[in-house]
């Protein structure tokens, strides 16, 4: 998706702007601009394909100003080229834009064709044009008229050659502002400000800001002005950055179990938990007896598990929906149903669609969110916040467990709040799930040595198929999931039960089965005659399992985690398959923290 960024301050605006376009690479691109007032001109320099193409083209032509807005476009409307490259300009103003406007022949028409003459292709260009139509003098004013004719999605950077200001605006599409000190930031979130500050002020939809060096102000779109807290962003360069790792997916695969402990600590009180941030009282509880789930991509296989745990411990009637299907339902959903949302980024469209599906039925809302200020956070009832740290690779692997752990929390948060537990019960739960933890970086560990040695073979395969019953089918889609997204083999997930009924037809000697073989007796037997199945007929086997049970004769490979409850397996099985698809892909020599088309955070539909 787009990536804006923008500066306001004492120093040269474009180097700072351009190490924050870099810092934007994951969301997706496919080509970059900045605009900068220079002497009460805005010079403007813009390339299609990667950022080194606009760094060329400064090198041999270089711009200076202290005002000045950055963007990386990620292509909707018009194809990915250096016209269709933001920044958009018209006579006075000039903007950056994340999102999708959906009334395009409207505002056209409302310009009329004598006023303005169109050069890009892109909607984006008629939000110049319509700021540009309203000034007359006040930048800020001129943008508050223009957003009430805008419909669709726009996080917005504006800047005009008479002022010395910068303007943002956002609604249904991220934006933050960065507090310096003698100078200020906008951005699409907190990663490409983190060199520069750690206090943020979130925009919230329908609004706008108004910048210069040294105040910000907020306004709604009725030009009321908003008072808004500063937020400060625990997370340092430092996490935003490799750390050594050859990618940014290794890196935070390795953060798995300490992103893990980050989000479960101060949350557990004497098998308590929650009691902090859901002080939900008891007839609220009392009246929750059905619970919805939306996601999409990873954070709906995290849904699927939030579906099993809740309904098997909590025994609350619980299912799992993905977004993009759920939003056009028109889904029944009663009061005494509670709406969940599932999110790393909090930015998905669809998810945050269903959410807004979801509450204007009147239910209560609460969102499992990664990025702190987030439009799915802001507009939930409640939030948990996954603590995990930025996850930068598209490919989403620490938000995964990191949602997982709340989801556990959660379930330990109903089932004493239901008494679905006795207190041995909840004592043993709350036990196993602290140690989760370092189990997730033990079976890290363990499974690192062998991913080298093994890349070369099972990389040649064209296709997989993943495995695994109960609690661990969900893993079984999302391990399928990883090795697709970033090394272009085909994988399947399926529950291992279904194998008799179609996929064991595709079983021969090129088709590897990766089985996760349950650490329960009741579903072992059944997933080993499965294994048998595939084996006789020269499929190649590769087996995940709890140290339990190392011996694996049917397996080529076993690939092995500490032991712990099945209920928890999901927490360790995930990291195996996460290093086999990585070890593969980072072998293919493939762009892991970038796969091609996809995006960190899918913000249009
Ligand atoms: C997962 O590896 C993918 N990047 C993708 O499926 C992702 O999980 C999905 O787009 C949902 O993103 P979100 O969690 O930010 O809403």
């Amino acid at each position: 998706m787009c990536g804006i960024v923008g500066y306001i301050g004492k120093k040269n605006a474009v180097p700072l702007l351009i190490e924050g376009l870099k810092a934007l690479e994951y969301r997706g691109y496919d080509s970059s601009g900045i605009s900068v007032i220079d002497k009460k001109e805005i010079k403007t320099t813009k390339a299609s394909g990667k950022i080194i193409n606009l760094i060329d083209k400064l090198f041999k032509k270089p711009l200076s100003g202290n005002i000045g807005i950055g963007h990386t476009r990620w292509a909707t409307h018009g194809e990915p080229n250096e016209i269709n490259a933001h920044p958009q300009q018209s006579k006075e103003v000039t903007i950056v834009h994340n999102g999708i406007i959906e009334n395009v022949e409207e505002i056209e028409i409302f310009l009329g064709e004598k006023e303005y003459e169109r050069k890009s292709q892109t909607d984006s260009e008629l939000i110049a044009h319509l700021i540009d139509y309203f000034y007359n003098g006040s930048l800020l004013n001129a943008c508050l008229k223009a957003v009430h004719i805008l419909n669709g999605s726009f996080a917005v950077g504006v800047i005009c050659k008479q002022e010395k200001k910068l303007i943002g605006i956002k609604y249904k599409s991220p934006l933050v502002v960065g507090i310096g000190d003698g100078e200020n930031f906008i951005a699409s979130d907190v990663a490409p400000l983190l060199p520069y500050t750690n206090k943020f002020l979130f925009l919230d939809d329908g609004e706008v800001t108004e910048i210069d060096e040294n105040n910000i102000k907020i306004y709604d779109f009725q030009g009321n002005k908003i008072k808004r807290s500063v937020s400060v962003v625990d997370w340092t360069r430092e996490q935003a950055e490799k750390g050594g790792y050859k990618h940014f997916m290794l890196k935070e695969i390795a953060e798995e179990g300490d992103a893990a402990r980050n989000t479960l600590l101060g949350r557990i009180d004497d098998n308590l938990a929650l009691q902090e941030e859901l002080k939900w009282n008891t007839n609220f509880m009392d009246s929750i007896n059905r619970i919805v789930i939306a996601a999409c991509g990873t954070s709906y296989y995290a849904a699927l598990i939030g579906r099993y745990i809740l309904q098997n411990i909590a025994k609350i009637p619980t299912t799992a929906e993905i977004a993009s299907e759920f939003r056009y339902e028109n889904a029944l959903l009663d009061k005494n149903t509670l709406f969940i949302v599932i999110s790393q980024s909090g930015e998905t469209a669809d998810t945050l669609e269903s959410l807004s599906y979801a509450k204007s039925q009147g239910i209560p809302t609460l969102s499992i969110v990664n990025v702190q200020g987030s439009s799915i956070a802001r507009m939930s009832d409640y939030v948990l916040y996954t603590h995990a740290g930025p996850e930068v690779s598209v490919a989403s692997t620490k938000a995964f467990t990191s949602q997982l752990a709340i989801l556990y929390l959660f379930t330990l948060f109903l089932s004493r709040t239901k008494k679905t537990l006795n207190n041995q019960q909840l004592k043993d739960y709350t036990k196993e799930l602290l140690k989760i933890p370092d189990k997730i970086n033990e079976t890290f560990e363990i499974n690192l040595q062998k991913m080298q040695s093994i890349a070369p073979h099972y990389s040649q395969f064209k296709n997989y198929l993943y495995l695994g019953r109960g609690i661990l089918y969900p893993i079984a889609l999302e391990g399928a999931l990883k090795l697709k997204e970033i090394s272009y083999i085909h994988a399947e997930g399926y529950a291992a039960g279904e194998m008799k009924h179609g996929p064991i037809a595709l079983i021969d000697k090129v088709t590897p089965s990766v089985f996760l073989i349950p650490p329960s007796s009741l579903l072992l037997n059944k997933t080993l005659s499965n294994m048998k199945e595939v084996n006789s007929r020269k499929g190649e086997i590769i087996a995940v399992t709890t140290d339990k049970f190392e011996k694996i004769e049917d397996a080529s490979l076993v690939l092995t985690t500490p032991s712990t409850d099945l209920i928890f397996s999901p927490f360790l099985y995930i990291v195996p398959l996460q290093l086999f698809a990585y070890s593969i892909a980072s072998y293919l020599g493939y762009d892991v923290d970038h796969p091609r088309n996809l995006a960190k955070s899918v913000t249009v539909e």
